[in-house]
């Protein structure tokens, strides 16, 4: 979960190399550190704990001299506390060489032993140093990065990503990756490597992917890829579509706050080329139709917000396909030898297509016979090139590590995927299926009244609420995932306590919890249609307002029953039951965000947290 970027060219690397860390941060901000080669030929290196900001403040005062070859990282702790010593890079052979890592290398400690033997010491207690120190003795031994680097991985466990230069070689940047992202940018006369293309887009959007198991060496004029035994392998390239301004904040206040002004968009884009004359037809799928018709079941695998916008898609995918659909969290469902066949579709959803939990849980399904599909939003990332087949969502970069855009998009995504496969399968009237057509499309624009209509409203009770300690969710039918998904985004942005349950679930515990003053969410259904499930919320609600509760309740407009129950209602547009949730979660988005912003707290970068978790 760390950034990282190396630079070779004509120009000088430092400023690109902050710069690029500085859209890499999300990935994880607790130490940063920088190597240069400089002119004179030496390797100059610098790094602090703390954000980048820190870095950057200590490089002005006590400038470090430049060169047109580094490599830079931005951490997120894994083995060692953020401190300077153990941020990246981490040198060796006589501090000639400097590495930095993404990941985990779970046999460092035999490693370091062996090095300790051999009379090597240490001055940090990362695992990162251990990789340094054995690439240094293999270097040593050859003068060549390269081989010193084949010698080297094929030794390490786990999950890395590694960059090395040597002062012996300006002009060289050395990478090596398994079960972590690297990928490349490739500029005129200079060349780029980063976790992800944030390193370098705005220099270049022309990327190559580096698949696994792979060893990349660049120069200003050239690129080679081999395998671990040194043979030349095909990369795929690719064009990154988004720019260098899409990333930047724009002027919001937090990229958390341009991200969900940009949901309409998100679930827009994704939507696009994908419908044609009322029928859903996701090319990407081209060709699989015989597959699809004959899936006998499907599995959704994810983590956190992603297994929620799971969660809705399993209404949407089982009511149009009428195949069983399950949803299990990647980290649990890897462990329990479950049944799988090739009649199995296993469905992962990952913004960043990094997340080692689902990437993992993706490889052990295809090792046990089934299909895989990826709905992710990261080109060229690691997931979806492990998949049988891609969704990519398009909701554009998302920055801030509390993922918002990126939901909505991929429940659009997957309501896509039901549509197109319940039209395959014969599953799904047509008349039905237009009818969600024209749903979809209208959603984007109900998204954005809800953001006319109700942002500032809900800011000023996220402020009157700021000294909150907890608060509650209630939501039923696709209205549950909502209120987890609410409960999940005050954890992670105010640090409070915050529980969502399916709102049937009240009476057999949770009503415990309901004292005078307690703030609970109610996502309502529509009162429209059989409306049995609006009564059962309503009754919920006046249950735990007998019990003093304190309830702001999200419901459509014109819902009336609602109001005497209610404290506080925030109106979403009238929309088929099926939708309601794409719309039901903006208001929770804006809270959350909201009571971070008054409690002052970082909203883009909240504790503990990093954007993509890529260990597992
Ligand atoms: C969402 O707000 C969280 N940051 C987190 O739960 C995230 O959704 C989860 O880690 C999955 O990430 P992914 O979509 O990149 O796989």
């Amino acid at each position: 979960m760390c950034g990282i970027i190396g630079y070779v060219g004509p120009r000088p690397s430092q400023d690109i190399l902050l710069a690029g860390l500085s859209r890499l941060e999300y990935r994880g901000y607790d130490s940063a550190g920088i190597a240069v080669i400089d002119g004179d030929g030496g390797l100059g290196m610098r790094k602090r704990a703390g954000k980048l900001a820190v870095l950057r403040d200590d490089l002005a005062s006590t400038p470090l001299a430049d060169g047109t070859t580094g490599i830079g990282h931005t951490r997120w702790a894994t083995h060692g506390g953020p401190t300077d010593a153990n941020a990246h890079p981490h040198l060796a052979d006589d501090d000639k060489l400097a590495v930095i890592h993404n990941g985990i290398i779970e046999n460092f400690a035999e490693l370091k032993s062996e090095l300790v033997g051999e009379g090597v010491t240490f001055r940090s207690e990362t695992d990162t140093e251990v990789a340094a120190a054995m690439i240094g003795r293999e270097y040593a031994r050859t003068g060549d990065l390269v081989s010193a680097f084949r010698a080297v991985v094929s030794r390490l466990e786990g999950a890395y990503t590694l960059l090395a230069m040597h002062e012996d070689h300006p002009g060289l940047v050395v990478g090596a990756r398994r079960n972590s992202p690297l990928v490349i940018g490739l500029g005129e006369g200079e060349n780029f490597l980063g976790s992800d293309v944030a390193a370098f887009v705005e220099h270049t959007r022309k990327a190559l992917a580096i698949g696994q198991d792979e060893i990349v060496a660049i120069t200003p004029g050239g690129v080679e890829v081999t395998d671990f035994s040194g043979a030349p392998v095909e990369v795929e390239a690719f064009e990154v579509t988004w720019d260098a301004s899409a990333a930047e904040k724009g002027g919001w206040s937090s990229f958390m706050a341009k991200e969900v002004s940009e949901e309409p968009e998100a679930v827009a884009n994704t939507i696009r080329g994908r419908i044609h004359e009322g029928r859903v037809e996701i090319p990407e799928l081209d060709g699989m139709d015989e597959f699809l018709a004959d899936i006998d079941r499907i599995l959704v695998i994810a983590c956190g917000t992603a297994a929620y916008a799971g969660m809705v898609g399993k209404y949407a995918l089982e009511t149009w396909t009428r195949v069983p659909v399950d949803v299990e969290l990647a980290h649990e469902f890897r462990y329990r030898d479950p049944v799988l066949s090739p009649r199995t579709l296993v469905v992962s959803i990952s913004q960043s297509g990094e997340t080692m939990d689902t990437l993992m849980a993706v490889k052990y399904a295809r090792s046990r016979g089934a299909k895989t599909l990826s709905i992710c939003n990261t080109q060229g990332a690691t997931i979806p090139r492990e998949s049988d087949a891609i969704v990519y969502t398009h909701a554009g970069p998302e920055v801030a590590v509390a993922s918002t855009k990126a939901f909505v998009a991929q429940i659009t995504a997957l309501y896509l995927l039901a549509l197109h496969v319940g039209r395959v399968r014969g599953a799904i009237d047509p008349v039905v299926a237009v009818e969600a057509v024209t749903e979809l499309e209208a959603v984007p624009g109900k998204i954005a009244r809800v953001l006319e209509t109700e942002q500032t409203r809900i800011e000023q009770l996220a402020h009157w609420m700021a000294d909150t300690r907890s608060v509650l969710f209630l939501g039923r039918n696709v209205g549950y995932p909502i209120a987890l998904e609410g409960a999940l985004k005050l954890k992670e942005l105010a640090y409070i306590h915050a529980e969502g349950f399916a709102a049937g679930e009240l009476k057999h515990g949770p009503i415990a919890l309901i004292e005078p003053g307690q703030p609970v969410f109610v996502v309502v259904p529509s009162p429209r249609g059989s409306g049995e499930m609006h009564k059962k919320v309503v009754s919920n609600i006046e249950e735990i307002r007998a019990r003093g509760a304190r309830v702001i309740a999200i419901a459509e407009e014109g819902d009336v029953a609602v109001l005497p129950a209610a404290d506080e209602v925030l109106r979403i547009p009238l929309a088929a039951p099926m939708f309601e949730p794409l719309l039901a979660v903006v208001p929770l988005h804006i809270f959350a965000m909201g009571l971070a912003e008054a409690k002052g707290l970082d909203v883009d970068q909240p504790r503990n947290l990093a954007k993509s978790v890529t260990v597992e």
